[in-house]
């Protein structure tokens, strides 16, 4: 495969809406870069597909990135960065271009926790398919053998996010069930990852059904700094990076459904542009 050698935009990928909250965050902190956004919303939900769909669908849209000049994907997906991300790091990129890098979101979460957490039993709140990974539980422990993880699934978030219901009054009985599930687990966590980049869209009401001693932790600022400290100790994908300060986004549903939905999420209008990934 020939790929673009020029520099170009940073790769942001999710199934859906949720990325944008962390290329909102990126954005705010590294607001001269230029990025290309891709979510596969047409196909989302990722979170309950098996292990070889989410895999073939995120090699898919790296592919694309990577075809439209990105030579760095932050995979801003909880789902992809649990099920794919390894995978596509050992077999894909050594073929695809080994220049290039993909990385994810768990790793500079599971990172900040350390020092966020007094009581040492931290809950985690995220698909069913990052549930069932583990991966939470294997780059804590990797980094903080210390501390107790619990994971609870949350199945019904991404949906209300991506149907756009996410403040409605039915979105309640879906919250506070699941934060009450995982505390009735373990009323000793005091710390609460959010880890899937959907859930920040319903922070207000996840606030709501948590006792305010529990810290909640949005993901969004701490990948940012994390890839900024990337570009510290890497000059050499930095400078592959280009610097217009441009935001380009891409779907798999209509422009009409992404445009409209994604201003609530970027809080600025925007003209997406339609692909299909195969
Ligand atoms: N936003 C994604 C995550 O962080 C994926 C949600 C989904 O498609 O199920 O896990």
């Amino acid at each position: 495969m020939l790929l673009p050698q020029v520099a170009g935009p940073i790769g942001v990928f999710d199934s859906g809406y949720g990325g944008l909250t962390i290329l909102r965050e990126l954005r705010a902190l590294m607001p001269q870069y230029d990025y290309l956004y891709l979510g596969d919303n047409a196909r989302a939900p990722y979170g309950t597909r098996s292990f070889d769909v989410v895999c073939r669908y995120t090699r898919q849209a790296v592919v694309t990135l990577f075809e439209r000049g990105c030579h760095l994907v932050v995979l801003a997906c909880n789902t992809a960065s649990a099920k794919a991300l390894r995978t596509i790091q050992q077999n894909d990129l050594p073929h695809l271009d080994p220049r290039r890098r993909v990385l994810g979101v768990i790793r500079p979460t599971a990172e900040v926790v350390g020092s966020l957490t007094r009581s040492r039993h931290v809950g985690i709140l995220a698909t069913t398919g990052t549930i069932i990974s583990q991966s939470y539980d294997m780059e804590i422990s990797k980094l903080h053998p210390d501390i107790v993880v619990i994971g609870q699934d949350c199945p019904m978030w991404v949906p209300l996010v991506e149907n756009f219901e996410f403040d409605s009054p039915g979105a309640d009985f879906f919250v506070k069930k699941r934060i009450d599930m995982l505390l009735q687990h373990d009323p000793a966590i005091d710390t609460i990852i959010l880890g899937c980049t959907h859930y920040p869209l319903l922070l207000p009401k996840i606030r709501q059904f948590t006792p305010e001693s529990v810290t909640i932790v949005s993901q969004g600022e701490y990948v940012a700094q994390s890839l900024r400290t990337y570009f510290i100790n890497h000059p050499e994908m930095e400078a592959r990076i280009t610097g217009g300060g441009t935001l380009h986004c891409l779907t798999t549903e209509s422009t009409d459904k992404f445009n409209s939905t994604a201003v609530h999420f970027l809080g600025h209008n925007i003209e997406a542009e339609s692909i299909v990934l195969s």
